[in-house]
């Protein structure tokens, strides 16, 4: 089983944001485990600053290194060894289905999220894993960025998704886009579900499946061809 920490300044929202559908319940069922630890209960100071001007000018606050390091402390004291732990910034290597099913595979991670102008380089060097971002566009928090992880993540640990085939076709998983798929009715707005589909003959359904997910790949995303 997965446990999920997350160092932030903004606990409830990442709290709020992870407890609903899918994940929600997979938390309700035991089957990962999510903790928010708000840096600012580490501040030692009764203002609860953590941040601070830059050294050398410039603009902007910088998130101070002892609050998270402390912050670090209190999660890992009780793990047997030293955990993967995820610095989320627009610097990192960008996130991906094989890096998620990668990092599935472990016991604790722990997301630090970054606020203001960036962390004091020294906490990161200290404690961080491995740096990774999700796309090349800044956002003023690192909180969205390890929702975005922690659902992609926790959606691989097993158990979380209920029909376990839902996570072996789907878009990626074999490096290609997903087909196109229908549900009822057979006609809507005169748009007929594709004739194979209803023939029952499961072959040539798997073989256009597999032609509509190259197909469409080709279309929407001919980077993942390259290199195939
Ligand atoms: N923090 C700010 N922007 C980010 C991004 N694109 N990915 C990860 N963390 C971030």
């Amino acid at each position: 089983m997965t446990n999920f920490h997350i160092l932030t300044l903004f606990p409830d929202m990442v709290l709020n944001g992870l407890n609903t559908s899918v994940i929600g319940r997979a938390i309700k069922e035991n089957k990962i485990s999510i903790q928010a630890t708000n840096i600012r209960d580490f501040a030692g100071n009764k203002h609860g600053h953590v941040d601070d001007y830059t050294y050398g000018g410039g603009a902007g606050m910088l998130m101070q290194p002892q609050p998270i390091y402390d912050a670090y402390q209190s999660v890992t004291k009780n793990m047997t060894k030293p955990p993967r732990v995820i610095y989320t910034t627009p610097q990192g290597k960008v996130f991906k289905q094989s890096i998620a099913k990668e990092l599935s595979q472990e016991e604790n991670l722990i997301f630090l999220c970054g606020h203001y102008e960036g962390v004091d380089e020294r906490v990161l060097e200290l404690i961080v894993t491995d740096y990774l971002s999700i796309g090349d566009y800044v956002l003023t928090g690192g909180e969205l960025p390890a929702m975005v992880m922690i659902d992609t993540i926790a959606r691989l640990c097993p158990g979380v998704l209920h029909n376990n085939d839902s996570a072996e076709d789907e878009s990626f998983s074999n490096g290609l886009l997903e087909y196109p798929q229908y549900t009822r009715p057979p006609v809507f707005m005169g748009k007929e579900v594709p004739p194979v589909l209803l023939s029952g003959n499961h072959q040539k359904i798997n073989e256009w499946r597999k032609e509509q997910s190259l197909k469409r790949t080709k279309e929407r995303r001919p980077d993942l061809l390259d290199g195939v």
